[in-house]
């Protein structure tokens, strides 16, 4: 069940795994989540449907480690089994054909990218993708972005590749004269919260990809609840993409930081109690 297929490092934090999940396979579509323990004890985290191959019976999916349970994922070695794995989840990206498309993405935020940019494209748009990274050796499915996009720019922090800058400035610098008809935006908060405040002055619609805390990924536990319009919606049954002009980016930021502490002991406690039960 749930065997690694494939493992390879793509960055020195950022890993891509494809599992068997004949089912996920069959069903996924670009924008859904999967929720994996990647030991019996471990918690459960959302991660990003990237590829599925139906006839295969395996998805993809891109896991930076940050803390304690995606250290635990990347450590994880082909052949290795992922003892729970639940999904597809949430609900898929709204792809319509408006022409153009703008996709944005940042860090490992790329890695949904590359499925929704695909879909835009099959749907008959021209899609822009414009990426961020630190640096040059931190870009993330390069090729993969290259095959699914008309164009794709990347922005690092450092100049050493493309834009010198973050994915805002680029997208200021990049601006066409007519803009593009929609834009789809996945990342940190912080730059998803600056494509928005840019792009309602652009006046193009635009959805965010959101990143809260998730914990059962059905609806009932509230942990990934978020403001949208004034309302209170859950992202893992709703989401998890939003109208970004109406996401509340400071309570979304505030509720992710909410464990800071727990998560730094856990991290830092991980090394050494490894495989010690
Ligand atoms: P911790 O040290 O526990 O937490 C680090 C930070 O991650 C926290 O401060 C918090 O902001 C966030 N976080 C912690 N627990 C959760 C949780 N249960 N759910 C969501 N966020 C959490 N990451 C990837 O690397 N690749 C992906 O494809 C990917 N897709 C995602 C899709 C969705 C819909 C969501 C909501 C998140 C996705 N993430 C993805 C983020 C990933 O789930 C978190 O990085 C991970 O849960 C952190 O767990 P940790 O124990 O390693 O880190
Ligand atoms: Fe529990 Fe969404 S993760 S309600
Ligand atoms: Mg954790």
């Amino acid at each position: 069940m749930n065997r690694i297929l494939k493992r390879r490092q793509l960055t020195p934090e950022i890993v891509l795994l494809e599992v068997t999940a004949p089912r996920v396979a069959r069903r996924w579509k670009p924008g859904n989540f999967i929720i994996i323990r990647p030991t019996p004890e471990s918690e459960r985290i959302p991660l990003t449907i990237v590829d599925g191959d139906a006839g295969k019976g395996s998805i993809t999916m891109v896991v930076q480690a940050i803390g304690k349970t995606t250290m635990q994922t990347a450590a994880l070695r082909e052949g290795d089994a992922i003892p729970d794995l639940a999904g597809p989840l949430g609900e898929p990206a709204t792809v319509e054909r408006v022409g153009h498309v703008l996709a944005v993405g940042g860090g490992v935020g790329v890695a949904e990218l590359l499925p929704v940019a695909g879909a835009f494209r099959r749907a008959g748009n021209y899609v822009t993708a414009i990426c961020g990274a630190r640096n040059a050796g931190l870009r993330i499915l390069q090729e993969g972005l290259a095959a699914a996009t008309d164009e794709t720019l990347w922005a690092t922090d450092d100049g050493s590749a493309g834009f010198h800058g973050n994915v805002v400035e680029l997208m200021q610098a990049w601006k066409p004269a007519t803009p593009p008809g929609l834009i789809h935006a996945i990342g940190p908060i912080p730059m998803m919260r600056a494509v928005a405040s840019l792009t309602r002055e652009w006046g193009v619609r635009t959805y965010a990809s959101l990143n809260p805390v998730m914990i059962d990924g059905t609806g009932m536990c509230g942990g990934c609840r978020v403001t949208v319009g004034g309302k209170v919606r859950f992202a893992c049954v709703e989401g998890p993409e939003f109208d970004a002009h109406e996401v509340d980016f400071d309570e979304l930021a505030r509720r992710n930081r909410a464990y800071a502490d727990k998560e730094k002991e856990a991290r830092e406690a991980h090394p050494c109690r490894i495989g010690l039960g």
